[in-house]
């Protein structure tokens, strides 16, 4: 079996505390990574994370800020340097759904869903990229979404964010190569709040299931992937989506 050595990195992921992010952190940790642990108001799941990290041997450190404000952000990566070191790895994760008719969708709606998942990443990448390149070194991993490629009726705003993060990804993986490599996942359906029937319609929760693997992904099953891109054995990708989505997609 392939081991992944994280040890001696350092990894923040944002939007943390709650499902593919927080398997993302769990994953790091148990690679050896030491995890900066990014939440928006959550403290107390986010201090259940780190409570989880370090009876697993594993070290990390929750930093609240919301990833759609560049003050918070570049405050929160010059705290997350103090506090832990030189940053090596960013999992850019935080993001919400919307899922509403095009007609109906307000331009409030529209900024909030650019704003928290396409614009967080532009403002995480800048401030985790300024300290990497004069490093000369350091990973970035974005996480889209299939929905990117396929487009969704009533998630139009969420299929563009995403498709936004994947251009992103190979033009600053141009930019920044050979030093630090930047590179996507694409997940399928998986299972977590975002799945949920608070967020998406009964019907569009049936549609997602309807795949080749015939279920949602566990939230490890995304974590895994990443993990793969953060370390050495993915040394030759560079601008990649890689997407584990149960076959809802064949790329
Ligand atoms: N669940 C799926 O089926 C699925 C599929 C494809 C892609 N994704 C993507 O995976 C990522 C994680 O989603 P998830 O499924 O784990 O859902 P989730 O709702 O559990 O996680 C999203 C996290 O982002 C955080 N967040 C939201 N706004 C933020 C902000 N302004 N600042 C900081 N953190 C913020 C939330 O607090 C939450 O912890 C998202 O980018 C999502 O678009 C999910």
């Amino acid at each position: 079996m392939i081991k992944l050595d994280l040890s001696g990195q350092i990894a923040c992921v944002t939007g943390s505390a709650t499902g593919i992010g927080r398997a993302c952190a769990m994953a790091l940790a148990a690679a050896g990574a030491k995890v900066a642990l990014n939440h928006f108001g959550q403290p107390a799941l986010s201090l259940q994370l780190e409570q989880a990290i370090r009876e697993q041997g594993g070290s990390a450190f929750s930093f609240d800020a919301d990833v759609t404000d560049a003050a918070a952000v570049e405050q929160m990566f010059e705290q997350i340097e103090t506090t832990m070191g030189p940053l090596n790895i960013l999992v850019n994760n935080a993001g919400i759904l919307l899922q509403k008719p095009f007609l109906q969708t307000t331009e409030e709606e529209w900024d909030r869903v650019i704003a928290t998942d396409l614009k967080s990443v532009f403002l995480c990448s800048r401030a985790a990229l300024s300290r990497m390149v004069p490093r000369a070194a350091g990973c970035v991993i974005n996480v889209a979404s299939e929905l990117a490629y396929l487009g969704r009726d009533e998630f139009g705003v969420y299929c563009a964010a995403k498709a936004g993060v994947i251009g992103l990804t190979k033009s600053l993986a141009r930019e920044f190569a050979p030093a630090i490599r930047i590179n996507a996942v694409a997940p399928g359906p998986t299972d977590t709040a975002m799945l949920s029937l608070d967020q998406i319609s009964a019907e569009w929760q049936e549609k997602e299931l309807a795949i080749p693997a015939a279920r949602a992904a566990h939230p490890n099953e995304i974590a895994s992937t990443v993990v793969f891109l953060a370390s050495d054995h993915a040394r030759f990708f560079y601008g990649q989506t890689l997407s584990p989505n149960g076959g809802a997609l064949m790329l």
